[in-house]
């Protein structure tokens, strides 16, 4: 559609379709899930209500829901990190896991331009395209101001505000003067698409993450240049570390 529609047509055909779309799969996500035999009906209902607000999709979902639930259970020392929050869906879904299982005793920080995507660079590239995305990302792309993720978690949803933190602007400003402020991390979810994005949070946090603590890679398989710059990261420490695919295009490992 994308290749034969003129662009204004397209987007109000994309737009207009996309949310019903989503909604759709929702629904098939709860359906379904609550019939497998080993259901998590907290978990399901979590995810559930989370998607609506995420560009991350149900198997992300789970495994971030997952990965929380891990470091409260394990007692990984260390705050709850999201960069690359959008509108706030996945950011939502660490806060309730923490507020239901780990007594809201971490803090939580959320990165983002809340100004959508910025451009990629050629490190993002292959054979022309930067992934597998369904439609190209240009600059402001999958943009969630501060605004909506403010209402989202403290106006719908009670999170606390004194221990959440709405950090705004490019990473590449953000992270260097605010890292000191953060304490250990137990859970870093990298969800900024590109190689750049991906490197300055590598670089910057992943000193932080505690061992035990969890590190998602929300776009390890979608989005070529978020996988350059892990792995050439994590050959450069020489990190053993298996990453876990998540079933839909995101990853994970534990630091051990
Ligand atoms: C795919 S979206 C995140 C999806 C979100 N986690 C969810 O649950 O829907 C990518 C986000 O990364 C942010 N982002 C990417 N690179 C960035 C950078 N260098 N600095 C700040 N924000 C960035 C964009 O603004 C966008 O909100």
């Amino acid at each position: 559609m994308h290749a034969v529609l003129p662009k204004s047509l397209y987007d109000r055909v994309y737009f207009f379709l996309f949310p019903r779309y989503k909604a759709r799969l929702r629904r098939q996500y709860r359906d379904r899930a609550l019939r497998k035999p080993n259901a998590d009906p907290e978990k399901i209902a979590t995810v559930f209500k989370c998607l609506e607000f995420s560009l991350v999709g149900s198997e992300g979902m789970e495994a971030t829901y997952d990965c929380t639930r891990r470091v409260i259970r394990e007692n990984v020392a260390g705050d709850l990190v999201e960069c690359g929050v959008a509108q706030g869906g996945s950011a939502l879904l660490i806060a309730l896991v923490n507020a239901k299982f780990g007594g809201s005793r971490r803090q939580l920080w959320l990165f983002d331009s809340y100004e959508g995507l910025p451009d990629p660079t050629s490190e993002d590239y292959k054979d022309g395209k930067t992934g597998t995305h369904i439609r190209p990302l240009p600059k402001g792309s999958c943009l969630g101001t501060i605004g909506d993720v403010s209402r989202l978690l403290f106006e719908q949803h009670n999170i606390p505000r004194n221990s959440t933190h709405l950090v705004k602007g490019w990473f590449q400003d953000t992270l260097p003067v605010t890292r000191d402020k953060l304490g250990a991390i137990a859970l870093l979810r990298l969800d900024g698409d590109w190689y750049e994005s991906t490197k300055v949070c590598f670089e910057n946090l992943y000193d932080k993450v505690s061992p035990g603590g969890f590190v998602i890679l929300d776009d390890y398989f979608s989005c070529y240049g978020c996988k350059r710059a892990t792995d050439e990261f994590l050959a450069a420490r020489g990190t053993p570390f298996p990453i876990i695919p998540d079933g839909r295009g995101g990853a994970f490992f534990q630091k051990l």
